[in-house]
């Protein structure tokens, strides 16, 4: 099984960006927890990261050749981007929303989730965890359908 993870604008600064609120991991030790735990439940994932809300469109549309499912921190996009939550719902892939943070318990322009009505759904406020719950989940939305 293939699992297509994608974050979204300025989670590339993560270790440097507001560590209060997201921690102090890089972006690239987060892939590496993902990977050590996907390695371990037989998963194989492709971790992408892109400032440009056409790169994510575009991956999410190629998505059904190569994966079961898509593991998606849209960042800022989240709140904003009709054209995310379009893509998500033109394909056949069962999309979970990560955040780092409880997007619920910050302000209220991060309350509104665009895309959470096309998601699978949504997992927030654990940190890196968020992703490993979401392989997990993932995994299991797979073996039972
Ligand atoms: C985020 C939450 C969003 O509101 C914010 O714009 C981000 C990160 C998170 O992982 O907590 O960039 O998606």
């Amino acid at each position: 099984m293939r699992v297509l993870v994608l974050n979204g604008p300025n989670l590339n600064l993560l270790g440097k960006r507001e560590p209060g609120v997201y921690g102090k991991q890089t972006l690239s030790e987060i892939e590496a927890e993902v990977r050590d735990h996907a390695s371990k439940l037989g998963v194989e994932i492709d971790f992408r990261q892109s400032n440009s809300e056409g790169d994510l469109i575009g991956w999410i549309h190629e998505s059904p050749l190569s994966f079961s499912a898509i593991i998606l921190n849209a960042a800022a996009y989240t709140h904003t981007s009709i054209a995310l939550r379009d893509a998500i719902s033109s394909v056949n892939v069962p999309t979970i929303e990560v955040h780092l943070s409880n997007i619920h318990a910050r302000e209220d322009f991060r309350h509104r989730s665009v895309i959470a009505p096309v998601c699978r759904g949504q997992i927030c406020g654990f940190g890196s965890l968020s992703y490993i719950l979401a392989l997990e989940a993932s995994v299991i939305i797979n073996v039972r359908k």
